[in-house]
């Protein structure tokens, strides 16, 4: 119900109006109701408040009348001299925000014309909530964001005024922020650094509450969507990567794939991979795809020339943040080098009476491969009388088994086969060729053990008696026979008296008969 009262003209509520320029103002009335009150609800008695009975109120058709508007929203009961509500009366819709609200109403009574000024104060019921614009607000915020950085949030609104309108804010408890009300700007404050690759979104429900009884609220929630900042470089799967590569792979050969992975979105989540620095020897080498990481072969793998690579590699992402991994090949033994057969020292030729074990030469066999593919064996073909003698390392002793006889084999060629271990096998043979040398070491031999020759006497010296032959199989002059006559004597004259021989040749062109 409305208090009732009295109260001095306001200097704001002097409006001009033809009416007021008219006649006199006897005296106002002042009258206090809420608004959206019942309609018929009495707001006063005019008749006794401005102590005028039933009856003049009657005679003089007394009414009211309001400026400027179409609206009628009380009228006075000339049997009662009440003034009753006769319209809803929404203070929002008269006033506004307006901090008081005042319905002026004009009471005209005739004969005189008199005009009294009565005013309405219309007081604020809570009949708002708080209203935010829009039912989401949608924000973007940075995961890069500071811990305090503070994000603007369109206020709440509220129609009504005073205490029933917009109090205070409740913001949802979260993880990450806070609210700042400072003055009617609302903030949110970031209170824990927002991290994307955690958690990229999230709803947050911010209440606004007003002050009036009962309370009255609105909600909005808010979606933030957490911005990726390139904040995470590109992580390898891998700090070290291992591959193990036959040696003589072809190009084009897959040795390994390194990838790494970056929890970043779009371009900085985009990794592309290179080399880092290589030197020189290795440029050519291998190639990495930018793209996938694929790291191949492009050039020769020798395990002979490099058992082994170490290399680094770059992911890098679309902002350039980069990390690195180490690659490390190890390049494996392939059985390409054939055993190769050094003869570090020959006697030859070879004295034909060496005794047997004598060391005759002396052989190496080297083997570029590794393991069991540089694990050489060494060896001679079979019916010489020789043999090969494993010594230290790689060496061998070439030794004489038997005791050599030039005139027998006066040369030997002597194939040496070295043979790897490695699968399959590779093997290559070196021959030797040995000559015997002569020692004199045969007497020469008579063809025969006795001669027997008969002669005519009286024969011409000169003429030939008989021929001998001795052979010696000796090498030249140890083998060349040289013939002559033992001293003996026939008759008493010796027989070189008689007899001659060609030393030469053995024949005797002057066999004289004594
Ligand atoms: C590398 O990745 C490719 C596909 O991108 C695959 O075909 C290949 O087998 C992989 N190689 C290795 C050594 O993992
Ligand atoms: C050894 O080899 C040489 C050249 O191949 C050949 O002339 C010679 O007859 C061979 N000697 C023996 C005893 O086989
Ligand atoms: C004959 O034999 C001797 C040793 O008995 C030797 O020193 C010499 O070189 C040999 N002569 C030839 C031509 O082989």
């Amino acid at each position: 119900m409305g208090d009732k009262g009295f109260s001095a003209l306001r200097p704001g509520f002097c409006f001009v109006s033809f009416i007021l320029l008219l006649n006199v103002v006897h005296g106002d009335l002042s009258y206090s109701i809420q608004e959206e009150i019942k309609r018929g609800t009495v707001i006063g008695n005019i008749a006794k408040d401005l102590g005028i009975d039933l009856r003049t109120l009657s005679s003089r058709k007394a009414r009211v009348d309001f400026e400027g508007t179409q609206q009628r929203y009380c009228d006075m009961n000339l049997n009662t001299g009440d003034l009753i509500t006769t319209e809803r009366i929404d203070r929002e819709s008269l006033c506004g925000k307006k901090p008081s609200c005042v319905l002026v109403i004009d009471l005209l009574l005739e004969n005189p014309l008199e005009l009294h000024r009565v005013s309405l104060h219309v007081t604020d019921v809570n009949d708002n909530s708080p209203k935010f614009k829009k039912m989401l607000i949608e924000m973007e915020i940075s995961e890069s964001a500071d811990k305090g950085n503070r994000f603007s949030i369109e206020e709440a609104h509220d129609a009504d005024i005073g205490q029933n309108t917009v109090q205070r804010y409740n913001l949802q408890k979260n993880d990450y922020f806070i609210l700042a009300v400072d003055n009617n700007k609302v903030e949110l404050v970031l209170e824990n650094t927002l991290d994307r690759e955690k958690q990229k979104e999230m709803n947050l429900l911010l209440t606004a509450l007003d002050g009036g009884s009962p309370q009255r609220s609105g909600t909005v929630v808010i979606h933030v969507t957490v911005l990726d900042a390139n904040d995470n470089a590109p992580v390898f799967s891998q700090a070290v990567y291992k591959a193990s590569l036959p040696e003589n792979s072809p190009p084009d050969t897959v040795v390994i794939n390194v990838s790494a992975t970056d929890a970043d979105e779009g371009v900085n989540g985009d990794v592309t991979y290179d080399f880092g620095h290589l030197t020189d020897d290795d440029v050519n080498v291998f190639s990495i795809d930018h793209k996938t990481g694929e790291i191949r072969v492009t050039g020769v793998i020798d395990f002979e020339a490099r058992s082994s690579f170490e290399m680094r590699v770059e992911a890098k992402d679309g902002l350039g943040l980069t990390s690195y991994a180490k690659v490390i090949i190890d390049v494996t033994d392939v059985n390409d080098n054939v055993p190769l057969i050094y003869l570090k020292s020959l006697t030859n030729p070879i004295p034909e009476n060496v005794s047997p074990g004598s060391e005759v030469g002396i052989v190496n066999v080297q083997d570029r491969d590794s393991e069991s593919n540089r694990q050489v064996r060494c060896s001679i073909q079979q019916n010489v009388p020789f043999k090969l003698v494993p010594s230290i390392k790689n060496y061998y002793s070439l030794v004489t088994t038997g005791q050599l006889d030039r005139e027998l084999v006066s040369d030997y060629n002597i194939t040496i086969t070295a043979t790897d271990e490695g699968s399959p096998p590779l093997s290559s043979s070196k021959t030797v060729q040995l000559s015997v040398a002569d020692i004199n070491d045969n007497p020469p031999v008579f063809e025969e053990q006795s001669y027997s020759a008969y002669v005519t006497e009286n024969n011409k010296p000169g003429s030939t008696l008989c021929s001998v032959t001795a052979r010696d199989p000796d090498w030249r002059q140890n083998g060349t026979v040289v013939y002559s006559l033992l001293p003996g004597e026939v008759n008493g004259a010796s027989v070189s008296s008689y007899l001659s021989v060609n030393g030469d040749t053995g024949c005797d062109p002057r066999c004289e008969v004594v």
